[in-house]
């Protein structure tokens, strides 16, 4: 039995995890299940890590992070109190999610497969094919925040508001107090937003997924506030992870020449290809918990109230689970899975919309663009996400 003093540290903020962060990571999770660091317990195996990912003992870490943020009172604190974000098990939390979970789910997201085929597809046709273009500005911002326009019946060019929104509140994962001002600012200008959306499609009801929210509130499944909270986590939640997961998927299969080629001849290959992209450089890397009862993991015990981060990029790089890991290997067996987007009762709400629009991005991008060059690109790695900092190629053909 070993004590919490007794777990291996890890800094965030060391050269090796700055210099080659799933490295690091890889050997901590080769020597130890277990770690801890500046912000609380480090889950290091990756079947520990579903363990906390699922048990009931282990809830939101989010009121503790607005804490650490110092979020003041305000619209946007109020916001994430009745969120989705702030329920812990029981029937709140089942009612809240079950609306989005019926229409989100995987025979649900597929209904929205032919307009996200054409966003991306009227997206490529815009970029210049013989210079280099900024693809983060260009294709990775665009889509997602082109797609949720296309789910709450916006005009196209609020997208860069909605971009622009997204990354500002999920600033909130960075725990620094210094952009809490900001983040208040961009919650109040998305309401807003949100509002008008609103009330504009209740005016006119059509087949997108805005109006199916409004339907599931006339039904009683929702009430006015939970539709606006909704509306408002769908833009927080879905642009930024997106972009950030389109540039990775982009950065690590265009830079294998052979696999590009693969992917253009056999679009077949393109779900796999993405998994692999997914637990090779997961933009989680972690998601939080926090214990809601005295817990023992590992014969380490835990007391309640403390923050426990399942480590994803440790998990996906675990020799025990994933033999090679450093190794990118489209044809690895579907099992484990990754757990890019958590699991459970907190699992992702976006997770099938967002895996097709990687897919149409992907699938398109390999066939029309078989000589595309990634001309320069740039990650950095906090403890939560991987983001990508730069990326700019030459299409060709
Ligand atoms: C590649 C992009 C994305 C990644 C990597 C990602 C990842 C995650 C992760 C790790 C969680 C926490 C799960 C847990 O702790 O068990 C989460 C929660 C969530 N995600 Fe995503 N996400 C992505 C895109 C989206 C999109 C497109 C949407 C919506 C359109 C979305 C909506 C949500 C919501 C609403 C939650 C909170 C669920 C809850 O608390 O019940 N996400 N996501």
């Amino acid at each position: 039995m070993s004590t919490l003093t007794d777990l291996p540290v890890i800094d965030f903020d060391a050269p090796d995890y700055r210099a080659d962060p799933m490295r690091t990571l890889q050997r901590l999770a080769a020597r130890y299940p277990l770690g801890r660091s500046k912000r609380g317990i480090e889950v290091f195996d990756y079947d520990l890590c579903r363990h906390t990912i699922l048990h009931r003992a282990f809830g939101t870490g989010h009121p503790r992070l607005m804490d650490v943020l110092g979020l003041p009172e305000s619209p946007a604190l109020s916001y994430k109190r009745q969120s989705i974000s702030f329920h812990n098990r029981g029937e709140e939390r089942r009612r809240l999610r079950v609306p989005l979970t019926t229409l989100m789910g995987p025979e649900g997201s597929e209904r929205f497969r032919t307009d996200i085929r054409e966003v991306v597809r009227a997206t490529l046709d815009d970029l210049p094919t013989d210079r280099p273009v900024d693809l983060i500005a260009e294709l990775c911002d665009r889509i997602p925040s082109r797609v949720y326009c296309y789910w709450v019946g916006a005009p196209m060019e609020d997208a860069e508001f909605i971009s622009r929104a997204s990354h500002s509140v999920q600033q909130v994962h960075t725990r620094n107090p210094e952009t809490a001002a900001e983040v208040v600012r961009s919650f109040a200008d998305l309401r807003d937003f949100v509002d008008v959306q609103i009330e504009r499609q209740r005016a006119a009801l059509s087949d997108n997924l805005l109006s199916d929210l409004i339907r599931a509130r006339d039904a009683g499944h929702l009430n006015d506030q939970d539709l606006r909270n909704w509306v408002v986590k769908l833009a927080e939640a879905n642009t930024d992870n997106s972009s950030h997961q389109i540039a990775i998927a982009v950065i690590e299969l265009a830079s294998r020449p052979e696999i590009w080629a693969e992917l253009g001849r056999d679009p077949a290959l393109v779900p796999k290809a993405l998994n692999e992209v997914m637990r090779y450089h997961p933009r989680s890397l972690s998601t939080s918990r926090e214990t809601l009862e005295d817990v023992t993991l590992d014969g380490v015990d835990i007391p309640k109230g403390t923050a426990v981060f399942p480590n994803i990029g440790a998990a996906h790089w675990n020799p025990a689970y994933f033999p090679e890991p450093e190794r990118f290997d489209i044809h690895r067996p579907e099992k484990p899975a990754h757990l890019n987007f958590g699991g459970g009762i907190f699992s992702c709400i976006g997770r099938f919309a967002v895996t097709i629009e990687l897919e149409e991005v992907l699938g398109q991008m390999a066939r029309r663009y078989p000589d595309l060059r990634v001309t320069r690109s740039g990650f950095s790695h906090s403890p939560m996400f991987t983001s990508v900092t730069d990326l700019e190629v030459v299409l060709g053909g």
